[in-house]
């Protein structure tokens, strides 16, 4: 995923203004802080690599300064900035890239360094993960869909999942996800590349996880294949934008699913819903 980031700076008041009506034209996707001369600096992020054209237009109108623009890609930004001590990604479960924390009473996993979204600080992962951490597991098996480094998946099955696989159409995160599966003691784990449900070849899930941005979680939602995927049991999506959340739970109201929870963090959601 590419994600463009605009820099403006312009008044702290019209900054805080220009904030709130981005999230009334639905781009919540946007940040100000102040700057040491009592400026503002507002941060606005376009997914895909681009920001709408009524977002472009409203930022013009603001009178302020753009300062730069720049198009990130995700994983790599993340890589970049991978953290080198442990994350606490949900209660009693900790990311340690580098296998120092002790494990008594906790679930740590380890998770290396790698260009592959997933070191368990984005709020989107974090959702899934706290959901995950809620629900039972023992038994269950479990497609982690979008899979980054492995990291939910890993999870699922460190919480007693009888088997998990994974599937992201990245290869680098396919070698992320393997790496991450041996450095957690999974052994032989199923990984393969491939563009949502194309590589899965009709198992019976119990849960399906897919922290995937809500244009992908529609393209899910209305494949005829989830129904032999998964047959009954839930599903656990999020990276879902604030402004697309409504759409994503009529897809699953639409494909046969009762809405469990929804939860939200930052302007991402997630939501957990069971076959009805
Ligand atoms: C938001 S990341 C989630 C990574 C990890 N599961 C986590 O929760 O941190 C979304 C992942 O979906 C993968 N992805 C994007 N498009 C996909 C597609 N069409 N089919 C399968 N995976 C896809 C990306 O490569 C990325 O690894």
């Amino acid at each position: 995923m590419r994600w463009r980031c605009d820099t403006w700076h312009l008044p702290l008041r019209t900054a805080r203004g220009t904030l709130t009506a981005l999230a009334a034209l639905g781009h919540p996707e946007a940040t100000v802080a102040s700057r040491p001369d009592g400026g503002g600096e507002l941060l606005v992020w376009g997914r895909g690599g681009r920001l709408p054209r009524a977002v472009s237009e409203l930022l013009q109108a603001t009178g302020g300064e753009r300062v730069s623009s720049i198009v990130h890609d995700e994983a790599a930004l993340l890589a970049a900035h991978a953290p080198d001590g442990p994350v606490e990604l949900a209660p009693g479960v900790t990311v340690d890239p580098q296998g120092r924390v002790a494990t008594r009473g906790r679930i740590v996993l380890r998770i290396p360094p790698a260009p592959a979204f997933g070191d368990g600080r984005h709020p989107s992962t974090r959702l899934a993960a706290r959901r995950l951490v809620a629900m039972p597991l023992t038994g269950r098996r479990v497609l982690d869909l979008g899979c980054g480094t492995g990291v939910l998946g890993l999870l699922s099955w460190r919480r007693g999942a009888a088997r998990v696989d994974f599937a992201d159409i990245d290869p680098g995160s396919v070698r992320s996800t393997r790496a991450a599966c041996r450095a957690n003691g999974l052994l032989r784990p199923r990984v393969w590349a491939a563009d949502l449900l194309d590589g899965v070849c009709g198992h019976g899930y119990d849960l399906l996880i897919g922290n995937l941005y809500a244009d992908l979680c529609l393209r899910l939602l209305a494949d005829p294949r989830l129904r032999s995927v998964l047959p009954s049991g839930s599903v656990v999506l999020s990276g879902i934008a604030h402004r697309r959340r409504a759409a994503v739970e009529r897809a699953l109201t639409r494909s046969g699913f009762r809405l469990l929870a929804a939860e939200q963090e930052a302007w991402w959601w997630m939501l957990a819903a069971e076959r009805a």
